[in-house]
């Protein structure tokens, strides 16, 4: 018997940064998906405690991305992507238990598939580095849910460590692990389900596509480019990422700080900018924030993730 797992994330700032390159602050939450079981043969079949059907399939002969139920397409598509550079054995049978929210926005999905690419450790350690393992997740991702996702989710969960926050750098894949002060507490609260498939998120990455088109790499971008941008909807993108990326820079040196209302104010600025320029928020949202904000412990809260429903995430004094 063998038994990988992989926890959730919540991202404290830089939402929307991922796939134009920027910078990210994630953490690793103490939440996780774990499988367990044995290679066999051929086959692969799975029971899940939180799915009500088992996911079976033949690793080269099912086609990972139409499988039933959807969930196995998650499993099948690492499993895919694994054997595409030559690694596993072809069949498993086992079980999965998760201990996170599925389909909250704190990435049940990418759990799942960083958990599978575990169990292949004796096969991918020192072959294949962590950006690596977190890349071919991520490709498994695109294929299992049509989301063209950015590589926050995967490489913070692949590499995040407890008590600390994951500064990424998605353009160089760079990881830097930020020690998390002790006086400090993040909560995560669930709002509403959320899929991205069915959210603007792709348009989302279109449009910074076609802002890069016209002004370059938005990570190299400063707010004095804006002006060369005509759409007034562009604009508005460009000066979220532009600005996320700064803020995700000043967060990093607030906490080194410990400047509280540094910490604070850059989460509802980041939490505007995405409301207002970003459109990721939704009315449930913004009360939630409200409320939050209210609270006498609470030094920031934003919505967190893709957005379009999910969690929103609070920084507090312990
Ligand atoms: C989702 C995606 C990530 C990232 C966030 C927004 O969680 O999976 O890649 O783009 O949205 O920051």
């Amino acid at each position: 018997m063998i038994s990988a797992s992989a926890p959730g994330r919540v991202n404290l700032i830089g939402d929307h940064t991922d796939y134009t390159g920027g910078l990210v602050l994630p953490m690793v939450l103490d939440c996780r998906t774990t499988i367990e079981g044995e290679f066999t043969e051929l086959e692969w079949d799975l029971t899940s405690a939180d799915e009500p059907e088992r996911c079976r399939f033949t690793p080269g002969v099912d086609d990972p991305r139409s499988l039933s139920p959807r969930w196995g397409r998650y499993v099948a598509c690492v499993v895919d992507e694994l054997r595409n550079v030559g690694i596993g054995p072809s069949g498993f049978r086992g079980h999965v238990a998760t201990t996170i929210p599925i389909g909250s926005g704190l990435s049940s999905s990418a759990a799942l598939e960083v958990a599978v690419a575990r169990l292949f450790a004796d096969h991918t350690n020192g072959v294949l580095s962590e950006a690596e393992i977190a890349q071919l997740c991520r490709r498994a991702e695109h294929a299992a849910s049509g989301v063209p996702c950015g590589i926050m989710d995967q490489l913070c969960i692949v590499s995040g460590r407890v008590g600390h926050a994951t500064l990424i750098d998605c353009r160089s894949l760079h990881v830097q692990h930020i020690t998390f002060p002790d006086d400090l507490v993040v909560s995560v609260e669930f709002i509403a389900p959320r899929t991205l498939a069915g959210s603007e998120y792709a348009d989302r990455v279109e449009q910074t596509n076609r802002i890069e088109s016209i002004i370059g790499p938005l990570r190299d971008a400063r707010e004095a480019d804006l002006v060369r941008i005509d759409d007034p909807l562009l604009v508005r993108r460009a000066r979220h990422v532009i600005s996320e990326n700064r803020r995700v820079t000043e967060f990093v040196e607030a906490l080194a700080s410990s400047d509280h209302t540094a910490l604070g104010s850059l989460m509802v600025q980041s939490h505007r900018s995405l409301a207002q320029d970003f459109d990721t928020s939704t009315p449930i949202m913004e009360a939630a924030v409200e409320r939050l904000l209210a609270e006498p412990d609470v030094l920031g809260a934003r919505m967190t993730g893709g957005g379009f429903g999910g969690c929103v995430v609070a920084l507090r004094r312990r």
